[in-house]
């Protein structure tokens, strides 16, 4: 009998340690995912990309994280099911960054509590979350890719002689590159090659996730497999290939395997998935994303420009978080036309000097940025529907007399001052629409409607940004620097 499944004492299992410490909070050094190099910073632009690592300069969700982390131990503890994670926000509040910022914490657990079991995040397109040979393929795939960088690696052998084989038909030269594709294709083709198999015959039938583990078990058995979906309102299961109740029955922990899920998408996350029968009430965590904390986005802020070792930033530190009012959108918009800038003024220097910038011509571009955002935002919401333009001006006006909050019958007031014959159905249309579009949020709650979004009200209302002043750079933080303002080096000689 292994140790997981020995009986406990009973106060043992009742007031398990936890295993991972869910309130730790290591602002991104444990991982260094702030070593990010400023032009792939900038080509990255201000959208969270999903790659191997978390996003750079990351911070705050500590509810979420902690939320994650609770899950994570009660799962390794070999709990299955009420381990779904769902968490939905607005456009740009940070839903593909915290996906990322998972994938980073599930690849640095430990193996689980019995040691059986390496922890597996597997990215999953919305479109297939449905559809088990397709999930059975992603999970197959990001195996054989953790296999083939730990054959590379020369760590432990997950087979007598596979690595030996897998390494002879890459060739001694196969870069990691070539050895991961081979990895993928590997998947991909299924059936035997190297003498391995892993990975579906084309041809396989499913009926279900469980076909699919069982054929499987031998494979999966050493993994606790997380998908991660992200873009999750378009979960359905009306696709080919599709088989209604795969998802439910990964959250009801009725896949004889260790896999659950976590769900990031607009408002309407939820409704996609009890559409496909995953019930609300089964437990698991349900997070909602909005603005950052000031303290948060203040972090984001200063670990960008300590990362790329800006001097004389402090002014433009301040400018930034105000500007961006802490949406995590923003921030980035304003952190990426901030450095551009910098490193623009600073060519020929040996550090990035902010003082050699314009601040003001640096915001500029970040409001230009920031306009984008809303006028996609806006164009999205208005797109269907030539009244709810209309609808949203006035809707945006009642926001502002009201305090920031509106019930449903308000707004279905409003919008029938605008046309009388507006009904119940347009409302919802209308609400739908600027919960996708991020001009309202709906809090359960209360429940009542609020914008989630600071400064889209002002955006369509035009109201001008405050002006941004250049900074007095006199107290400088390099006594070194020569320049209109600032000491000079004889300055401070004594
Ligand atoms: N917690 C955070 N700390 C610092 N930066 C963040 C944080 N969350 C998000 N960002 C940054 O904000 C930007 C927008 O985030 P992201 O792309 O994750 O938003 P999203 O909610 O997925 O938007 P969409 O709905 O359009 O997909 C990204 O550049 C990301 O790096
Ligand atoms: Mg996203």
């Amino acid at each position: 009998m292994c140790y997981s499944h020995a009986v406990k004492p009973l106060h043992e299992a009742r007031q398990p340690m936890p295993l991972v410490d869910p309130d730790y909070v290591d602002d991104g050094a444990l991982r260094e995912q702030d070593r990010v190099d400023l032009e792939d910073f900038l080509s990255d632009m201000d959208r969270a990309e999903l790659g191997e690592r978390g996003v750079a300069f990351f911070s705050g969700r500590e509810t979420e994280i902690t939320a994650f982390r609770r899950i994570v131990n009660r799962l390794s503890r070999g709990r299955q099911g009420n381990a779904t994670i769902v968490v939905e926000g607005p456009p740009g509040a940070g839903k593909s960054a915290l996906l990322a910022q998972f994938q980073e914490e599930i690849s640095g657990l430990p193996p689980t509590e019995s040691g059986q079991r390496e922890w597996l995040p597997v990215f999953l397109p919305a479109n297939f979350a449905e559809a088990p040979k397709e999930i059975a393929r992603a999970i197959d795939r990001a195996i054989s890719v953790r296999l083939a960088d730990r054959i590379l690696r020369g760590a432990a052998q997950p087979a007598p002689g596979l690595a030996a084989r897998f390494q002879a038909a890459m060739g001694p030269k196969a870069g990691i590159k070539n050895v991961k594709e081979a990895a993928r294709k590997l998947a991909g083709r299924g059936g035997g090659a190297f003498g391995m198999s892993i990975g579906p015959s084309p041809q396989e039938p499913i009926a279900s996730l469980g076909d699919a583990v069982a054929r499987r078990a031998e494979h999966w058995s050493e993994w606790q497999i997380v998908l991660l979906i992200d873009e999750a309102q378009q979960i359905s299961d009306q696709r080919p290939g599709d088989v209604s109740g795969t998802l439910s029955s990964i959250h009801q922990g009725g896949v004889p395997a260790p896999i659950s899920f976590c769900s990031f998408g607009l408002p309407g996350t939820w409704a996609a998935l009890e559409g496909v029968n995953v019930s609300r009430s089964l437990g698991g965590a349900d997070l909602r994303v909005a603005t950052l904390d000031e303290s948060a986005a203040r972090k984001a802020v200063n670990r960008c420009f300590e990362a790329f070792e800006v001097r004389n930033a402090e002014a433009w530190q301040q400018a930034i978080v105000e500007r961006s009012a802490n949406w995590p959108q923003h921030l980035a918009t304003y952190l990426v036309s901030a450095m551009a800038q910098i490193r623009r003024q600073s060519a020929g220097k040996q550090h990035l000097d902010a003082s050699a910038a314009s601040l003001a011509a640096a915001m500029a571009i970040g409001d230009e940025g920031r306009n984008g955002y809303y006028a996609r935002r806006f164009e999205r919401l208005t797109r269907g529907n030539g009244h709810f333009q209309a609808y949203a001006e006035t809707v945006v006006m009642l926001f502002r007399k009201s305090g920031g909050q509106l019930s449903w019958n308000e707004i279905k007031a409003a919008l029938q001052e605008h046309d009388r014959s507006v009904g119940n159905d347009e409302v919802n249309r209308f609400t739908t629409m600027a919960e996708h579009s991020g001009l309202m949020r709906r809090d359960p709650s209360t429940p009542t409607y609020q914008m989630p979004i600071p400064s889209f009200a002002g955006y369509l209302l035009n109201e001008p940004l405050p002006e941004v002043a250049e900074p007095d750079y006199l107290a400088d933080e390099d006594p070194c620097r020569d320049g209109e303002g600032g000491l000079s080096a004889q300055d401070i000689e004594l």
